[in-house]
């Protein structure tokens, strides 16, 4: 028998009942309104049904209820707990059911309207995110029910206003049938997480509108047209535009682009209200097989964003969101992809203001049947259309408005079927001028642009020659990258090599970055927490930690490097000159100023200023440099030329650097030590200049007052989310391949000790336990009396079939180590593939200054290009330049630990200086490090020369 009840409309797969049909968004009007955020009374239950609905009453009694803050989710407020999975559902795949086990939060709040409140009119009540399915009653009153959470809900509540004790009751189910049609890789985070908002709607008051406002980049003109569905005028002030709603208007106009996002003034006067419009004047089109903007190709230099704050969510504030749009300003990011949701709003009137090209993503992704050949899957089921349709009509409707938007995206992972295809059909009739995305539609058959996540290089490149055949439509269509460079831990790796593919063919138009911050959960017991940290029955552990940002917004080498690699003006140079490009699409360098340093061994000798014309997009000039302000004097010297606002802007402040170049000049003589001193053989030691070893071993113990730990070659490497690889890659993953066979646990077997007249030599084989694979290794040591070289060489013996994740030294130093100075790349880490940004200079830091906090930890904090530097009492000059790291805790810690919490100094500072490194590449989801950056098993000779150094970590005596 089946049976009804109250609750049948969680499992109905149509979008909900009692809503209003959606419409344009906008923040301000001179209508009243009344927000309702702030702290509710909440109950949850641990099923939909455990307890009735009589709390919507009005004269309930929730004094004993618990408090939460809307917006917010519950299970961030300490109620229950948040679950990850990437793709898989956290519950029974049988659609639209949906567990009995389905917490519920009663939520209830009781308000006044405030005395000014008009009695005229009528009212809204709008919702704009309830994840994932929402029941409401006002005054006793059933309004409705709907799903859809990142999307606006609004409902006509006026006839059941009262003045005061107005009892708004809202029930939210975590689970529902919805929640089929939301499983992007995210946290499932139930609750009332946008704002919930009241707005009086007078008589004559404006209800949808759509602002056209085009711009003809032959003509310079722009065209606007207000198709409102309560008529009305539209005044410009500063453009003298003052028309009626559905007219069209011409005139001469500075257009809107990301680049140079000028927006105009202007306001909806319907009878009864005054809408204040931000007016952007652009035109979209598809184009000679091209995304063009105002008649202009653009390259996106993007990022995948999704909504996150450490301990809010997706509960984030206009702040919040203000400071994202100001990184990626600063960090030359000129695009983003809301993934994989409508944003909130404010975000996009931020894109709006601040200069941003969106893709607009529907809050659809089905990806979990993926795990049954896409068997039941929603998108291709007609029954579920009309709740994606539902879906699709509010995306466009709340955002249409927004100039910065310039393509809708249908979702993200859905497979494929016919409810895509009502979508793209509805999208494209409601708004013809912007493109529509899917990556999901391979052959392009709803969409405008081929998109494709996590292709690798090869693959681009064939695409960018047009070389990847595909069916007619496709061949003609641009391409994109809506996702690559799979940011979680170190790196990603590769960019540089992507953005040379993407400027070389006129069909690749840029790619976003996955993913835009690590959705850490800010936790006592582990700093920051990830899947499985909550107890989750399945779980993608750190997977949900793959972001430029870390959890805090602190800057990862990530984006450090994704800034260099995408800079708007490149520079580049040799012998006293400098071309600049300029890399924008639309703006000249007018804004930019120049500025030339010179550095001796590194350190900056003199900088002045550098003109350089205010080149047109695209174009290049070759500017003079001074005449070097100094001799060089038989040591390293180079030009370092950057560019910088020349003003303030909305996002950054004059003086503000967004592109570099670095021109050498005379290279580094390379650190010589005759060998003139002889080891000398004591009972227990062995002496060589102000090195002292242990007879037996040869193993260096002290140089000068410096001692000296285990040093000894080094392969290994705390493998890093890369080097891991996704389970699911294909190609070999290496850092599975090292650790089977056991790099992580070297033997070092002594061979032999032996003096000769100006060397001590010590031969060992370095090689893993079970294999016939090893590295016969030998350290040379000689010194002319003061200095000490080490020569390490080292011979693969037997069958190598990988490459090695390290080759270098390591060892350790006392704790009191803690200042370090460089003269290399910096001044933050970086690895074979992952270092564009990494500028050869003198640098400082502090041993823990050096650590990069990666959630989980794993290999981090290399300065690459090292040629000297100091720590500990030490100095240590590279042939050649070395990676040089130092950390407070072994590798073999840093490897164990899961959590940022399990790492803990102890008294040793170990160092390591590598010869090389393996690449990062990208394969925790993406392709691996490309074959150049590869650390091949291969016969190495390396050197370093070691001193005491000028500056010590010792205290003074006196
Ligand atoms: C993609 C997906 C993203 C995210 C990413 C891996 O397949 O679209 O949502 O899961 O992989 O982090």
């Amino acid at each position: 028998m089946t049976s009804s009840t109250a609750a049948d409309y969680i499992e109905d797969v149509s979008p909900g009942s009692g809503a209003l049909p959606p419409r344009a968004r906008y923040t301000t009007s001179d209508a009243k309104s009344l927000s309702l955020n702030g702290s509710w009374r909440l109950r949850v239950s641990a099923t939909a049904d455990a307890e009735d609905d009589s709390f919507a009453e009005e004269g309930y009694d929730a004094g004993d209820w618990a408090e939460v803050a809307v917006p917010g989710h519950w299970v961030l407020q300490g109620h229950g707990s948040p679950i990850y999975t990437n793709h898989l559902y956290p519950f029974p795949v049988d659609p639209p059911h949906v567990p009995t086990e389905n917490p519920t939060g009663d939520h209830l709040r009781v308000f006044d309207l405030p005395s000014e409140w008009p009695s005229d009119g009528g009212a809204v009540l709008r919702f704009d995110g309830v994840e994932s399915c929402a029941r409401v009653w006002l005054n006793g009153t059933d309004i409705g029910e709907f799903k859809g959470s990142r999307l606006p809900h609004e409902f006509a509540v006026g006839h059941l206003l009262k003045p005061s004790g107005n009892v708004l009751a809202v029930r939210v189910h975590q689970w529902s049938a919805g929640s089929y049609l939301e499983d992007q890789d995210q946290w499932w985070l139930p609750g009332i997480f946008r704002d919930v908002t009241l707005l009086h709607r007078p008589p004559g008051s404006a209800l949808d509108f759509f602002v056209h406002a085009s711009y003809d980049h032959l003509g310079g003109a722009g065209t606007l047209r207000v198709d409102s569905d309560v008529d009305g005028r539209i005044t410009v002030p500063a453009l003298d535009i003052d028309v009626a709603t559905g007219e069209s208007v011409t005139v001469a106009v500075r257009p809107w682009t990301a680049e140079t996002p000028y927006l105009y003034d202007g306001l909806l006067t319907t009878e009864g209200e005054r809408v204040p419009l931000r007016i952007g004047f652009r035109t979209v089109e598809l184009s000679d097989g091209l995304i063009k903007v105002n008649g202009k190709a653009v390259l996106f230099k993007g990022v995948n964003r999704h909504e996150w704050h450490p301990e809010k969510g997706r509960a984030l504030d206009r702040e919040t969101m203000r400071e994202d749009v100001l990184l990626m300003k600063r960090h030359n990011i000129n695009a983003v992809r809301t993934s994989h949701y409508p944003p909130h709003p404010d975000f996009l009137d931020l894109c709006d203001e601040y200069g941003l090209w969106v893709i607009d993503e529907c809050d659809l992704e089905t990806h979990g049947f993926t795990e049954q050949a896409w068997r039941d899957n929603p998108v291709d089921d007609d029954r579920w259309t009309p709740a994606l349709l539902d879906r699709a009509a509010r995306m466009v409707e709340r955002d249409k408005n927004h100039p910065s938007i310039v393509v809708w995206s249908l979702g993200n992972e859905a497979g494929t079927g016919r409810g895509l295809t009502a979508m793209a059909e509805w999208i494209h009739a409601r708004d013809r001028s912007r493109l529509v995305h899917y990556e999901g539609d391979i052959n392009c058959r709803d969409t405008d642009v081929y998109s494709r996540m996590y292709a690798d290089h090869t693959e681009v490149e064939r695409i960018g020659q047009e070389l990847d055949g595909g069916t007619h439509k496709r061949r003609g269509l641009p391409f994109i990258l809506c996702e690559y460079g799979h940011a979680m831990g170190n790196g990603p790796g590769g960019l540089a090599d992507y953005q040379r593919l993407f400027e070389s063919y006129e069909r690749l138009q840029g790619g976003f970055i996955w993913e835009w911050i690590d959705h850490g959960i800010k936790d006592e017991r582990y700093g920051f927490a990830y899947g499985g940290d909550f107890g989750e029955e399945l779980h993608d552990g750190n997977f949900v930690c793959d972001g430029l940002l870390f959890p805090d917004r602190v800057p990862s080498p990530g984006l450090i490097e994704y800034k260099k690699v995408v800079e708007p003006v490149s520079i580049d140079g040799s012998d006293g000159s400098v071309r600049v490009t300029n890399k924008h699409d639309f703006a000249d360098l007018s804004a930019f100023a120049f500025q030339w340093s010179y550095q001796v061994d590194g350190e900056t000798v003199e900088s002045g200023p550098l003109t350089v014309p205010p080149l047109a997009p695209g174009e290049s000039a070759e500017v003079k440099l001074p005449a070097p302000p100094v001799e060089s004097d038989g040591a390293e010297s180079q030009w370092t030329v950057r560019a910088l606002l020349a003003a303030d802007t909305a996002w950054a402040p004059a003086g503000h650097v967004v592109g570099w170049g670095h021109i050498p000049v005379t290279a580094r003589p390379l650190p010589y030590v005759s060998a003139t001193a002889g080891p000398v053989l004591g009972e227990r030691r062995i002496t060589l200049g102000p090195a002292s070893f242990d007879a037996r071993t040869g193993e260096l113990k002290s140089l000068g007052v410096v001692d000296v730990t285990g040093l000894r070659l080094d392969v290994w490497r705390a493998t890093t989310d890369n080097d891991d690889g996704a389970s699911w890659q294909t190609d070999v993953r290496h850092g599975p391949l090292w650790r089977k066979l056991g790099l992580h646990r070297m033997r070092h077997r002594l061979d032999g000790v032996e003096l000769s007249e100006d060397a001590l030599t010590v031969r060992t084989r370095v090689a893993p336990a079970a294999w016939e694979i090893g590295l016969a290794t030998v350290y040379r040591w000689t010194s002319d009396g003061s200095r000490l070289r080490l020569t390490v060489s080292v011979a693969p013996e037997g069958d190598w079939t990988v490459p090695l994740p390290r080759l270098g030294i390591r060892f350790g130093l006392d704790a009191s180590a803690d200042r370090v100075k460089w003269f290399g790349g910096g001044p933050g880490e970086g690895y074979p593939d992952t270092k564009s940004a990494s500028l050869p200079a003198r640098w400082e830091s502090t041993v823990d200054g050096l650590q990069t906090p990666y959630v989980r930890p794993q290999e981090n904090g290399a300065r690459a290009d090292v040629r000297w530097a100091e720590l500990g009492g030490l100095r240590i000059d590279g042939d050649p330049e070395f990676w040089f790291t130092a950390r407070r805790w072994t590798t073999e810690q840093l490897d164990a630990a899961a959590h940022r919490t399990d790492l803990t100094p102890a008294d040793t500072v170990w160092v390591n200086l590598d010869h090389g490194q393996h690449g990062i590449g990208s394969q925790s989801c993406g392709p691996g490090p490309l074959p150049q950056y590869f650390l091949d098993a291969e016969p190495a000779e390396f050197s370093f020369v070691f001193s005491e150094a000028a500056f010590s970590e010792t205290p003074e005596t006196s």
